[in-house]
């Protein structure tokens, strides 16, 4: 199959499947433990029933809305994810951040972003928001900050689900670690896959660009026991109060879970509480984030904006979070299969794909507008 032929996210993942090494495939496409966050992160959207609103004029919609104080095109954006040059070894971030320029999205890219914030911000001017994970120093998570800052990026996500790293079995089994190894499994694995080993030889070495002064001093257990070694674990409230007073307004907390927690998410500044599941990648058998988005927004009760992420392939499932009551709704992994199916190309087939998907299930729902979609629309599954 060929880009171009891609139909749905699926597809894209199909195409990824073929094109990457197995041990970088399975990074993406793998959770923790059993996966079942996972699997039930994508099916659960089945469960929510949609009726419709017949004899309505959508000859025209609009999908425009405000994020976290950002006019933005469409409800949806590209979420921070780590490493991104493992699956598109030349550009990694860059084709990331073009694709969503070129879409009109916004960009969010990981502390674990393997461009740097300054690269990331020449290649995409428009809207971008950055993610945290809390360093044991304080000054190293204030000096990426004001980098960030300074390059134009205009938001902050504090990601709060990963004190440790989750268990993801398929990593070791692999054999997988960041930068590659060069092993007999990986040697065995990138055998077939002469178009991502031939961008890999001739692009610099991997590595965490934005703190690439840090790393190899020791650390052996790849990107995640990178993680283990250097992120704190003792991360509470208090940070997260002077974090966001370093930074300002545009703060999101990610990886919210609990009514409670948003409400002090909330009373500590955030703009935005971020439901997730961190991609079913931390603790597994957790609830369903289009499940919580309610008793989230009821906490919340319209003083932050509620982005939500977790199993979207559809563009009827970033409608359903909106119906349930999110703001925003991030794309982890349909971007990632998209970058690995075809680079930037591929990111702008998965982008076009959930909007054509999302604007067509607008005008069958009966809907012109994001706020006409909402949460009578649906038939809520017994919890
Ligand atoms: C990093 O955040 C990952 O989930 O791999």
């Amino acid at each position: 199959m060929k880009l171009k032929d891609a139909l749905n996210i699926d597809d894209l993942r199909t195409i990824a499947k073929r094109k990457l090494p197995r041990m970088v495939f399975d990074y993406i496409d793998g959770g923790s433990d059993d996966e079942v966050t996972l699997r039930r992160a994508v099916s659960r959207y089945d469960d929510y029933g949609m009726t419709w609103r017949v004899l309505k004029d959508v000859a025209e919609i609009d999908t425009s809305t405000t994020i976290m104080g950002q006019d933005t095109r469409l409800p949806f954006f590209i979420s921070p994810t780590a490493s991104t040059r493992l699956f598109h070894p030349a550009e990694g971030e860059l084709a990331m951040a073009r694709a969503a320029r070129e879409h009109g999205v916004i960009y969010a890219c990981s502390t674990l972003a393997t461009q740097t914030v300054e690269d990331i911000a020449k290649a995409n001017p428009g809207p971008k928001w950055v993610q945290l994970y809390v360093w044991k120093d304080k000054e190293i998570v204030k000096e990426f900050l004001t980098r960030a800052k300074e390059a134009g990026f205009t938001g902050c996500l504090l990601t709060v689900d990963l004190a440790v790293a989750g268990k993801r079995e398929r990593d070791p089994r692999n054999q997988f670690s960041v930068p590659p190894k060069p092993n007999l499994s990986l040697a065995r694995q990138v055998a077939t896959k002469p178009g991502w080993m031939w961008d890999l030889i001739r692009s610099p070495k991997m590595s965490p660009a934005n703190f690439s002064h840090m790393i190899g001093k020791g650390d052996q257990g790849g990107l995640m026991g990178f993680v283990n070694s250097q992120f704190s674990r003792s991360v509470t409230w208090k940070d997260v109060e002077w974090i966001r007073e370093f930074w300002g307004p545009g703060f999101a907390i990610k990886g919210i879970s609990r009514g409670e927690d948003a409400k002090r998410a909330v009373d500590v500044g955030a703009d935005a509480v971020w439901i997730s599941n961190h991609g079913g990648r931390q603790l597994d058998t957790s609830v369903p984030t289009i499940d919580l988005v309610p008793e989230i927004a009821e906490a919340v009760r319209g003083r932050a904006d509620i982005i939500a992420d977790g199993g979207v392939r559809r563009g009827s499932h970033v409608a359903k979070l909106l119906m349930r009551g999110a703001t925003g709704v991030a794309l982890g992994r349909a971007s990632l299969y998209g970058i690995g199916a075809g680079g930037e190309a591929g990111v702008r087939r998965a982008l076009t794909i959930i909007e054509e998907e999302f604007r067509s299930t607008m005008a069958l729902l009966g809907a012109t507008k994001i706020s006409e979609l909402d949460p009578e629309l649906l038939r809520i599954p017994k919890m």
